[in-house]
């Protein structure tokens, strides 16, 4: 375990032990996009209800020193208690993020790219992970869209081997991918026998 990452894991576990969960002052400006459980509250912004920790704790990171592009003030300059504390909250929602709208025909050309090219990381349909990588499933299509597409472009920076993943791939091919993840239930059971279910 890493020591940086012990708050968080206080964090989440004292989060977990209050019924209620009450937001933390500090949630107040991340509100008006995130809303109080992490379901975006307006188009293009990424549900984050339940995501992982770690993930959420490094995009901040990266967004406050612009390895991954934000045009979004709030995402910057934020202590490391107003980190753990908004972070820690959303991480201990329940997933409840609205199905949102796919194309069955991309869903079906997406499946078949991402059984060969990015199941290995993203697992079980994108409702698993490790630790490093966000829980896909479920999320918005339009903003997964503009996050894969972001990574060939250089606006946010490819993680280990994920640009080996892409390779040959096609605009159109890492669309499909888009809608597959999108399409899936996040609290769907897991479909490998060894996959451990999160929620
Ligand atoms: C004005 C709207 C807005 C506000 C306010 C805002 N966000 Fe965001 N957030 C976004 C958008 C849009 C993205 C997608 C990346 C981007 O374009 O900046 C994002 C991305 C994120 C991500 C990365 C999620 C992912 O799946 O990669 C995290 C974590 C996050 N925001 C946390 C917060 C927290 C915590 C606050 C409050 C301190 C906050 N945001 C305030 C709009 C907002
Ligand atoms: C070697 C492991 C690995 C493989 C293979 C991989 N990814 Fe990833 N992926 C990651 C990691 C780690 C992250 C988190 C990166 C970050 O924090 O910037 C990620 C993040 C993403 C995101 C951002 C999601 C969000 O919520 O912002 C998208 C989109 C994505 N991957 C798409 C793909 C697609 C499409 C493939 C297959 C073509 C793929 N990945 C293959 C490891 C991988």
């Amino acid at each position: 375990m890493k020591s940086p990452f012990l708050p968080v894991i206080l964090v989440l576990a004292w989060t977990r032990a209050v019924a209620a969960d009450p937001a933390p002052p500090a949630l107040t400006p991340c509100i008006e996009c995130h809303g109080v459980t992490g379901v975006a509250a307006k188009a293009g912004v990424p549900h984050i209800d339940g995501q992982h920790g770690q993930y959420m704790q490094d995009s901040l990171r990266a967004f406050a020193n612009e390895s991954r592009k934000s045009s979004t003030g709030a995402h910057k300059g934020l202590s490391r208690d107003v980190m753990n504390a908004v972070v820690g909250h959303y991480a201990a929602q329940k997933i409840s993020r609205p199905r949102p709208a796919t194309d069955p025909a991309q869903v079906a050309r997406g499946e078949g790219i991402y059984n060969n090219r990015c199941a290995d990381c993203h697992m079980d349909a994108g409702r698993q992970s490790d630790k490093d990588a966000p829980i896909m499933a479920g999320q918005d299509v339009d903003y997964l869209a503009r996050q894969i597409i972001a990574f060939r472009k250089g606006d946010r920076r490819f993680p280990t081997m994920m640009d080996d993943a892409y390779r040959g791939l096609s605009e159109a091919d890492l669309l499909a991918v888009a809608h597959f993840f999108a399409a899936q239930d996040p609290l769907a059971p897991a479909a490998g026998a060894k996959a451990k279910r999160r929620k």
